[in-house]
């Protein structure tokens, strides 16, 4: 059993690998940016509270990020756990830390999707998801086969994110840099971190990650 953080910038390549290593590995993804936009669209109270601050493309408070991932890890993690978008602070890692020591398990890897910015802007401009399934393709280089009809489950309801705009990729980016790109110091120090090429294609990723995996026990 492994738990594992896929750190990276938006459109790093974290939700494509999480899919990938949930149908190879029954591992459970764990995505708080999925979380969120489930509340937001729930017409909750905090879902409300969290929308218009997502769609600017700032982080949500530390206190209900760590909230709902708290809920999860009680639900159990199937064989591992792939944490994808949180930690995002260092108060988040510091919690992290705890909620697993305190069910007993640990951190095997925090892997670092290394992509330059150029790249990210094309990536999540051109992105769109099924709202069913929860694929992720994009225009120019994962389309769907059919165009309008999802490769996976066959749905019509493919949807683009309201924060996938240059104005709110601005804000994700220095939000990225200010306050999670630190964590590739403190996982460094901790003696977790492996870093790779999030640049190359989707299979070459996923086969890196797999070379991590299969380097603990
Ligand atoms: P979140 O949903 O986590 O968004 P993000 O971190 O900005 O990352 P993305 O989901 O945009 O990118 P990804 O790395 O998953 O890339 P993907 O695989 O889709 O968070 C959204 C918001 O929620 C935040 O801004 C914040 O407000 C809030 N939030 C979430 N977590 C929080 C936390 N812990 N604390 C506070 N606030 C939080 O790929 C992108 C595109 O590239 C796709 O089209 C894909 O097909 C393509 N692609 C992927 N890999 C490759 C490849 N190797 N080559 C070519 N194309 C590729
Ligand atoms: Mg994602």
């Amino acid at each position: 059993m492994s738990n594992i953080i896929l750190l990276g910038p938006p459109g790093a390549g974290k939700g494509t690998q999480a899919r990938k290593l949930v149908e190879g590995r029954g591992m459970v993804q764990l995505s708080t940016g999925d979380m969120l936009r489930e509340a937001k669209t729930s017409g909750t109270e905090m879902g409300k509270r969290v929308a218009e601050v997502m769609d600017r493309g700032e982080l949500v408070t530390d206190e209900i990020v760590i909230g709902l991932i708290e809920e999860k890890l009680v639900a159990g993690g199937g064989s591992g756990f792939i944490f994808d978008g949180f930690p995002r602070t260092l108060p988040q890692a510091d919690a992290l830390g705890r909620l697993l020591a305190r069910m007993g398990q640990k951190l095997d890897a925090v892997i670092e999707m290394r992509v330059d910015d150029a790249a990210l802007v094309r990536r999540i401009t051109g992105r769109f998801t099924c709202g069913q399934c929860g694929e992720v393709y994009h225009d120019e280089t994962k389309p769907t086969q059919v165009e309008g009809t999802c490769d996976v489950c066959g749905s019509h309801d493919l949807k683009r994110r309201a924060d996938d705009n240059e104005d709110s990729l601005k804000t994700r980016l220095m939000e990225y840099y200010k306050k999670t790109s630190p964590l590739i110091g403190y996982y460094y120090h901790a003696g977790d971190l492996f870093t790779i090429d999030g640049l190359a294609e989707i299979d070459a990723v996923a086969a890196a990650i797999a070379g991590i995996l299969d380097q603990q026990h």
